[in-house]
């Protein structure tokens, strides 16, 4: 019989991966190797289950899982909307909780319903293009930033941002409120396409006692 290969797990670097672990630790799987803070090591290995994991920046996740480089992600679905890879999406972890939103001064609120084109700054062109495009039939400018969104409409750069809300202390803190819900977020499972059929039942396995311990 030929040896099964190794599956590979693809998590997000930081607090979400932290919590990825502790989920598939609850399933019995486990990869002692990543708990060494010092290692400079890049893949880690649990040779008993035959799988490996690697960690990676969110945004790149849904490309290593793309490409068949990881047969599995882990990553926000804030990520795996806006980088709209041909993945499978297959459950909600439930982790990392919080939404996706228009958010701006109260004073934008006019503007925002109005039918004037007005600039919205967000790090998620895609998904803010298919909220006021899509299901807004909303003609927008849409400004691309990388980060600290919510200065935006303080300096005068766009009316609004959509950016994520998650405990609403930047926006408090900034004069700034939530006008408009886009999404819910969370942390999101996903499979290359040729591993579901390949892999299926490994994968399908994992996915079943990761649902029920959800
Ligand atoms: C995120 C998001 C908001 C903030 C929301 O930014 O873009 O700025 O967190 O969290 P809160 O509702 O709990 O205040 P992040 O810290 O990831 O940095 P960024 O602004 O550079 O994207």
């Amino acid at each position: 019989m030929s040896e099964q290969r190794d599956l590979t797990f693809a998590l997000t670097k930081g607090r979400l991966a932290k919590q990825t672990l502790s989920l598939l630790s609850g399933i019995g799987i486990e990869c002692t190797e990543m708990e060494d803070k010092d290692t400079r090591k890049l893949i880690f290995r649990n040779e008993e289950l035959g799988l490996r994991f690697f960690l990676a920046k969110g945004p790149d996740v849904p490309t290593y899982v793309e490409y068949g480089a990881a047969d599995i992600g882990v990553t926000g679905r804030d990520v795996i909307d806006e980088a709209a890879k041909n993945v499978y999406e297959v459950l909600d972890l439930g982790l990392g909780k919080c939404r996706m939103c228009v958010c701006g001064p109260e004073s934008a609120r006019e503007a925002l319903s109005g039918r004037d084109v007005i600039r919205v700054a967000t790090k998620y062109p895609r998904i803010a293009k298919d909220y006021f495009y899509t299901k807004k039939h909303r003609t927008v400018e849409i400004i691309k930033l990388n980060g600290s969104i919510e200065l935006a409409p303080i300096v005068g750069l766009s009316e609004v941002i959509v950016d994520i809300v998650e405990t609403g202390s930047t926006l408090r803190e900034n004069g700034l409120s939530v006008l408009e819900n886009v999404c819910d977020l969370s942390a999101r499972m996903i499979v290359n396409q040729v591993s579901m059929r390949m892999e299926n039942e490994r994968i399908t396995d994992i996915i079943k006692r990761l649902k029920e311990k959800i």
